[in-house]
């Protein structure tokens, strides 16, 4: 059976793009299926940095499909920059890429909507969305009245469906923002922009759902790609503070169009402490110094937006929740160089709500919000682990800390990285 899945466990920016890089080696497709470019993914190959936000990772690597199945919104400029980027850096086989004619297509006025809807939560606080106009996108497609798939950009009905979008979605825009601060959108204009992105993509338009089905019962190996993480989930996430599609795993199949009896591996990938972007809970959440020297020593800012991201403790509760949610077989432990330098560690093994302590990972915001993390602490370790190729160059504390991560969240650790390079990963195997 071929299906192996890579998703992130907590919320977003696991290193998920390195381990994709890493496994597509072993495989013949690599799909993305859900999530658009809100995504960032830093790979790094040999002396190269590629920040990739649409094309699937597998894509450094010749020989191998990439797929960008019809659950992603494709920003169709964003796709053309980074193919054309990828050509100029002579990046073999970069155009050895099929998206589907199913993708809904992120337009301008999706990116105006995002800017005002993040401010008009109910819960009163800013999603903090990439503003890449993923949610709008994605609630055209649901709401239905106003999408436009990419097959759709290649029909005759094509000028008129951006016409009557321009229409409307221009008196939404002007009753929604202030007076002076929105300029209405030119449909000739807008039209005229897409249909050049349409030509330019035109080669690689395909059905992926046909052609994934075809690869999945010829045996091949395909490679699942999740975007986000896995408590950005539209459905099992933080909501509302969440992104908007199924970024946990369950959405490989709805995303993708292959069945669930083709997947039958599922690795999660978590960072060895939490860091979340935007607005929304966060338990661990360590607003202090040593929250500072995690993102110094990590480089926590925003592949996508730069932003410095929020840093805290791992979370075994959450982890334990995601990893069951997504069926995940063993994990990848990543950044754990980044832990270096603390006398002691902490991890969230246990929340206290109303005086009562649970293991329970809360279904409503307002409950996690309230939660205070009670933690085990452990020793830390002071070496640097950067150069560490195996377990034996692991001090005991490191493996002692792995040892503990796998006992709270129920399942074996089988990869460890120290770097952001192919090299610096530790294949533990199963056995810890
Ligand atoms: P993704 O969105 O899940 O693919 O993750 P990002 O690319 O947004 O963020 C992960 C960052 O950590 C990237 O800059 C990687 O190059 C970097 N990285 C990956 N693994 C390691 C590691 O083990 N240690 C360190 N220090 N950096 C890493
Ligand atoms: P990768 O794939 C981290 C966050 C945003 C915001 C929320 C909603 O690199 O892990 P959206 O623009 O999706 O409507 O924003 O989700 N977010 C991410 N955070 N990594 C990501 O992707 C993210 N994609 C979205 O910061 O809080
Ligand atoms: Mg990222």
């Amino acid at each position: 059976m071929p299906g192996t899945c890579v998703i992130g466990l907590q919320w977003g920016d696991e290193a998920k793009g390195k381990i994709v890089d890493l496994l597509t080696q072993e495989h013949d497709v690599v799909v993305r299926y859900q999530g658009g470019a809100n995504a960032g993914h830093t790979v790094v190959v040999g002396e190269e940095v590629y920040k990739l936000s649409l094309l699937p990772s597998g894509v450094l690597t010749p020989g191998v499909t990439c797929v960008i199945a019809g659950g992603v919104v494709l920003n169709p400029a964003k796709a053309i920059e980074e193919l054309d980027e990828l050509l100029s850096r002579k990046v073999e086989d970069s155009d050895n890429l099929k998206i589907s004619d199913r993708v809904h297509v992120i337009f301008p006025w999706h990116f105006a909507e995002d800017r005002v809807m993040d401010k008009n939560t109910s819960d009163g606080e800013n999603i903090g969305t990439t503003g890449r106009g993923i949610g709008p996108c994605y609630r055209d497609k649901v709401g239905r009245s106003y999408a436009i798939r990419l097959g759709d950009m290649y029909r005759d009905t094509f000028r008129e469906q951006v016409q009557h979008n321009i229409k409307v979605k221009n008196s939404i825009l002007s009753a929604m923002v202030p007076p002076g601060e929105f300029e209405p959108l030119d449909a000739q204009a807008v039209y005229e922009e897409y249909l050049a992105y349409a030509e330019k993509l035109r080669p690689f338009v395909a059905d992926t759902t046909e052609y994934l089905l075809s690869a999945a019962e010829a045996g091949k190996r395909i490679l699942f790609e999740g975007a986000q993480g896995a408590l950005l989930d539209v459905d099992h996430g933080t909501y509302p503070f969440v992104t908007s599609s199924n970024s946990s795993g369950v959405g490989i199949s709805s995303g993708s169009g292959v069945p669930a009896r083709y997947i039958n591996h599922m690795i999660g990938i978590v960072k060895a402490y939490t860091s979340r972007v935007g607005g929304g809970p966060f338990p661990t959440e360590l607003d202090n110094e040593i929250g500072q020297r995690i993102r110094d020593q990590g480089n926590e800012y925003g592949t996508v937006t730069k932003r410095p991201r929020r840093c805290g403790w791992l979370d075994a509760v959450a982890v334990r929740y995601t990893t069951r949610l997504g069926g995940v077989d063993s994990i990848c432990l990543m950044l754990l160089d980044v832990l270096s330098g603390f006398d002691e560690l902490k991890i969230c093994i246990a929340y206290e709500l109303d005086g009562e302590q649970s293991k329970k990972f809360p279904s409503h915001v307002d409950d996690l919000r309230r939660v205070q993390p009670v933690y085990e602490t452990l020793p830390g370790w002071h070496e640097d682990l950067t150069q560490a190729t195996s377990r034996d160059d692991l001090p005991a504390n490191a493996l002692a800390y792995i040892q503990r991560v796998s006992e709270l969240i129920g399942v074996p650790v089988a990869m460890v990285s120290v770097g952001p390079a192919r090299s610096q990963t530790i294949t533990l195997g199963s056995g810890q």
